[in-house]
């Protein structure tokens, strides 16, 4: 491996991403939900009334609600490095500067994470039998709707300053399935023993 490839964690490698493919899987069969039942503003029109829908994403959204979780719990701890901190605000002043660029970078990659949050957290609010009662004017269910909307900005974002901060080969890094022998899963459990152990 050339020594300037950039390489990501395992571990995060492995939450972000089975988080990120669930949260995808969530917004595509959340609009999908949307454009059956509701479409207030705008619909494709695919199916109409259809229950199957519901459920499925209810499967896909049930999965990521505890994934999410473990990906937060490291973003905080393991991963905060990359996430916003005290001075990110003051380096947003220095407009085009490098410095400017990764802290709008971790800007995004904090948004991104919010965004998934509100798009959780609202989705726990919601009743599979609302859409197919015709209750489509409950609180939570229009903050659930324009969080769908603020994942699709933040994830093009977080995307976007990813290339423009890393390039291609950064976005690549992510998704690469190989690790190196020291971060191999038969290791974890001894790893666990050692952390608790000493916390
Ligand atoms: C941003 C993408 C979305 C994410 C990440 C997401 C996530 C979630 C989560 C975590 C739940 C709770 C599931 C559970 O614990 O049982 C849920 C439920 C639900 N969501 Fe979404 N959602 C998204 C978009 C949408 C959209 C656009 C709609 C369209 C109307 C929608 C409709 C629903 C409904 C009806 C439920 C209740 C389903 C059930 O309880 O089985 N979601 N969603
Ligand atoms: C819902 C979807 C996503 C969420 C919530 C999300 C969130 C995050 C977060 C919070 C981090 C920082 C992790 C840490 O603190 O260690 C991160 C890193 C990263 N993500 Fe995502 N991500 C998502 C989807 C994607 C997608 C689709 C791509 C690429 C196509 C991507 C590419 C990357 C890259 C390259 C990094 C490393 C950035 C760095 O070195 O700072 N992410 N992501």
């Amino acid at each position: 491996m050339s020594p300037t490839k950039p390489y990501q964690p395992f571990l995060l490698r492995l939450l972000h991403g089975v988080n990120g493919l669930l949260a995808i899987a969530a917004w595509v069969t959340g609009y999908l939900v949307y454009d059956s039942w509701d479409g207030r503003w705008g619909r494709l029109g695919l199916t109409t009334d259809n229950r199957a829908l519901i459920d499925i994403h209810g499967t896909f959204a049930f999965g990521l609600f505890f994934v999410f979780i473990g990906f937060v719990i490291y973003s905080l701890k393991a991963g905060r490095s990359r996430l916003v901190r005290a001075d990110s605000w003051q380096h947003l002043t220095r407009v085009g500067k490098p410095v400017w660029w990764y802290a709008l970078h971790r800007l995004a990659n904090t948004a991104a994470l919010c965004a998934l949050g509100l798009s959780v957290i609202s989705g726990k609010f919601q009743s599979e039998e609302w859409l197919p009662q015709g209750e489509f004017n409950h609180l939570w269910y229009f903050v659930h709707l324009v969080a769908w909307c603020i994942l699709l900005a933040a994830i093009a974002l977080h995307v976007l300053l990813g290339v423009k901060v890393g390039g291609v080969p950064l976005l690549l890094s992510m998704w690469e399935t190989r690790y190196r022998p020291e971060e191999s899963p038969a290791l974890w459990k001894d790893k666990i023993l050692v952390w608790l152990r000493k916390s």
